[in-house]
């Protein structure tokens, strides 16, 4: 009963009074479980950022400029057989492990289920995305005699369906001890005027809380434990989408070792100033990721004194990390965005209502914005159609279309190569 009490307290102090309303509603249960879920959520921090929804997103062009990268293709054979070493050297004494992040809701693809399980029609029979993902690793394992411990970072929502999907195909011939499911965060979605909304279950709506959860949820779920006591030192982190992602391409790793950086990241030249990516910069001489979304339109088009686009290394979601990095990032708040999206909810009198306009606040950390923790970050520029062929929308550019079209042409020029390090 304290807890209760404590609860509507907070409540009422954040303004959420209509929530009070709603458990009154509720039987015993059903009120002791939203009770709980309450208890856990920082109305504090809700409230901070509602109030960035009212701020306009600055950004001072003046303390900005161009990344510095070194180009893969411009690398000579010795200095790249240097690299490579440098690397396989870690990969072989089992200090390499990989994170995919899979929590994602592919909603712009509209496939009804984990992204992952995205079936992409390539030779006939297809592939899913995992699978694809897990020849990749396989083949590392295969050319280092090692078994890449494989992290998968699943939602809430998706966790289930994903390790469902994963026994049922027997994680793609994967060592499954090696496998390692673990769930991201949440934060509540807000509707226009800040207040805490009602999902279909009668509990408080949350969503995940954007792939820059991902430090914490290591940390938080144990993941990051786990790596420690394999003695891991080099994570590398990539999303789920990309069917032409190297998740142990030794020249990126070597790079990092080269360099005594703590952070690394592939790149490629930005297709086109209005293409949906976001570009590394310098912001305060801190290494920075401007998201497309957030990008002003001057600095998309602003071109450099040889005519290339000055922001044009492209965020391909292809990070590498020490271990020692993602434990400091880890304890980091990272900032928050905000997107307006369309969200159903319950009314005060239990009524699902389904808007036909965007009606709530979503906030999302974004993995690159731990990149501005360090001093400086190894970029490496890869090639577009060797590293980049992601499935994001259903139609158009980067959808199933696209990402077969570059990922058949990708094998049919590495026939019978190893990949991973080429
Ligand atoms: C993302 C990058 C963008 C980059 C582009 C390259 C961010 C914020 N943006 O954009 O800079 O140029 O990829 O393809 O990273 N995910 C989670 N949990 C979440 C949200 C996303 O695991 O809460 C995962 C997705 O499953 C996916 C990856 O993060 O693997 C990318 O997320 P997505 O939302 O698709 O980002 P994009 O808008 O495509």
């Amino acid at each position: 009963m304290d807890k209760m009490q404590d609860v509507i307290k907070l409540l009422e102090e954040y303004h959420q009074e209509h929530i009070i309303k709603w458990m009154d509603k509720l039987d015993d249960e059903s009120k002791r479980k939203l009770v709980e879920q309450i208890k856990n959520i920082d109305l504090h921090q809700i409230v901070e950022l509602y109030e960035t929804t009212r701020k306009e997103i600055e950004i001072k062009e003046n303390k900005i400029e161009a990344i510095k990268y070194l180009d893969k293709e411009k690398i000579n054979p010795i200095e790249k057989e240097r690299l490579d070493d440098l690397a396989e050297n870690v990969i072989k004494k089992s200090q390499y492990a990989v994170v995919t992040m899979a929590g994602g809701q592919g909603t712009r693809l509209e496939h009804p289920g984990p992204k992952g399980t995205f079936k992409l029609d390539v030779y006939g029979k297809g592939k899913y995305l995992f699978e694809i993902l897990a020849e990749n690793l396989k083949e590392a394992n295969n050319k280092y005699d090692v078994i890449i411990p494989w992290y998968i970072m699943t939602s809430r929502e998706n966790n289930d369906e994903t390790y469902n999907f994963l026994e049922k195909h027997n994680y793609f011939g994967y060592d499954k001890d090696n496998v390692i499911l673990f769930k991201q965060g949440e934060l509540p979605i807000l509707d226009m005027n800040g207040k805490l909304m009602i999902d279909k279950n009668g509990f408080i709506k949350e969503a995940s809380d954007g792939n820059g959860g991902v430090f914490t949820s290591l940390r938080t779920s144990g993941a990051l434990a786990d790596m420690k006591e394999r003695g891991i030192k080099w994570i590398f982190i990539g999303g789920v989408d990309n069917v032409l992602l190297k998740m142990c391409d030794t020249t990126l790793l070597g790079m990092a070792i080269d360099k005594n950086v703590e952070v690394a990241s592939k790149s490629v030249v930005k297709a086109n100033p209005h293409e949906k990516v976001g570009v590394f910069c310098k912001m305060n001489n801190h290494p920075k990721v401007i998201e497309y979304s957030e990008l002003p339109e001057k600095m998309a088009e602003e071109v450099d004194s040889n005519g290339e686009l000055k922001y044009g290394e492209s965020h391909i979601m292809c990070n590498l990390f020490t271990i020692d990095a993602i434990e400091k990032v880890s304890k980091e708040p990272l900032i928050y965005h905000y997107a307006i999206k369309k969200n159903s909810y319950l009314d005060e009198d239990g009524k699902e209502v389904i808007p036909l306009e965007p009606n709530s606040y979503k906030f999302e950390a974004f993995i690159f914005d731990a990149f501005e923790f360090f001093d400086d970050i190894a970029i490496l520029r890869g090639k577009r159609e060797d590293d980049f062929a992601p499935v994001k929308n259903k139609e158009g550019v980067d959808s199933p279309k696209t990402a077969k079209e570059l990922y058949e042409k990708f094998w049919e020029r590495n026939k019978n190569v190893l990949v991973n390090a080429s």
